[in-house]
């Protein structure tokens, strides 16, 4: 097992990544300050792992909440059944909810502990790629609006990470993909080397090799780290890790959330900010045509929906979290490992960008 850092002053906390770590309870146990455990998860995840999950928390009084499986249920209906649970079987402020599944029970779940009773505890147990290499770790927790993505939640820190990737041997492929469109996006914002490294370890990772898969958790981990540790709350440079987001964003509400898988849907919009950057100036060519050579070897769409206009996307881009007085703020590469922000954008060569689908301008 490796044990990273992310350093946050008193709120610190570690990340354990290696194989078979859900059943540990010493992993759990220093990070419980109560008696009651609350475990969310989903009726695809709760067969699989939850009695090894209980089998670790047999010294603390264990309730669960089972939600149904998808982002369509990533809101405010749903979360209700995590409040009802926790005000039905009694759990006090004390309590630590331990959100095990996918990004959408560590946000739903990250957020429902953000505001019961004003703030309590929790422990984030992912079980997808896309979750342990980067929705489990800084704190980000939401639901989702009909209007938009995330714009309900809150920044709560997990008191610990515990990334089993054995947990991922029975991970869809194409959720394997989607994982790995964010982490290909650490080596594009700000680890050149790693993008290189990505670029000859892909098919290693999409056949599950468990050395590639435990080496780019860790690396991933490491560069969101230290990206959080820098910019808790998002004030300036946690932004770049928003890469392709607000495209990607607006390809899953329009899509209709569940639809295109958040990885797939940031997958494509990284391609289109890297296009953008090119007919600023910025990225090459080659660069781009590369990515876009990555992104299929890692089983990932290039090309965003053919029922998308230029306005579908540019109006549900306006509601973007990073939008400031009116303006569409985008992150972009000045090249691989060097990603900035900028509201500075022309709205002809963004257009340029949404039109080109298949014909990008490198390619
Ligand atoms: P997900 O949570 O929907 O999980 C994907 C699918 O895999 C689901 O059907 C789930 O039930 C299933 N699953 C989970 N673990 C499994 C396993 N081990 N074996 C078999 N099936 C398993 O999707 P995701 O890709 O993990 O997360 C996407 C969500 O994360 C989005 O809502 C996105 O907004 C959010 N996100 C948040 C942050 C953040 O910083 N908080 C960052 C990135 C993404
Ligand atoms: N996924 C973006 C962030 O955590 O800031």
């Amino acid at each position: 097992m490796n044990t990273l850092t992310v350093d946050l002053g008193e709120r610190s906390y570690p990340i354990f990544i290696g194989t078979d770590l859900i059943a540990d309870e010493s992993l759990y146990a220093p990070y419980i300050k109560g008696s009651q455990v609350l475990i969310v998860t989903n009726e695809t995840v709760a067969p699989l792992y939850l009695d090894k999950v209980k089998s670790a928390l047999t010294n603390f009084r264990v309730d669960e909440v089972i939600l149904p499986d998808g982002e369509e249920y990533k809101n405010l209906e749903i979360l209700n059944r995590i409040y009802d649970a926790l005000l039905e079987k009694q759990h006090n402020r004390t309590t630590t909810l331990i959100a095990l599944g996918g990004g959408v029970i560590g946000d739903m779940t990250g957020f429902a502990a953000a505001s019961y009773q004003r703030g309590v505890n929790f422990i984030q147990v992912p079980t997808t790629l896309l979750s342990q290499v980067d929705s489990s770790v800084g704190g980000k927790t939401a639901v989702n609006h009909p209007l938009g993505k995330n714009m309900i939640g809150a920044f709560h820190q997990p008191q610990c990470v515990i990334a089993d990737t054995a947990t991922l041997n029975t991970l869809p492929e194409r959720e394997l993909s989607a994982g790995i469109a964010e982490v290909i996006k650490y080596g594009l914002i700000c680890d050149s080397e790693f993008y290189n490294w990505l670029e000859q370890n892909t098919a290693a990772l999409m056949a599950k090799d468990g050395n590639a898969l435990a080496y780019a958790i860790e690396r991933s981990c490491q560069d969101k780290a230290d990206v959080v540790a820098q910019d808790e709350t998002e004030a300036g440079i946690r932004a770049i890790l928003n890469l392709g987001h607000t495209f990607g964003h607006a390809i899953e509400a329009h899509q209709g959330y569940g639809n295109w898988l958040h990885g797939e849907a940031v997958g494509t919009g990284m391609l289109m900010a890297a296009d953008l950057g090119y007919r600023m100036g910025d990225i090459s060519a080659e660069q781009v045509r590369a990515l876009r050579e990555l992104l299929i070897e890692a089983g990932l769409p290039v090309v965003g929906p053919k029922d998308m206009s230029v306005e579908d996307y540019t109006s549900r881009m306006q509601v973007d979290k990073k939008v400031l007085d009116g303006s569409i703020r985008l992150v972009l590469l000045k090249r691989i490992g060097e990603a900035y922000i900028t509201s500075d954008i022309d709205k002809g060569l963004l257009t340029e960008t949404l039109v080109a689908g298949e014909n990008l301008g490198c390619c």
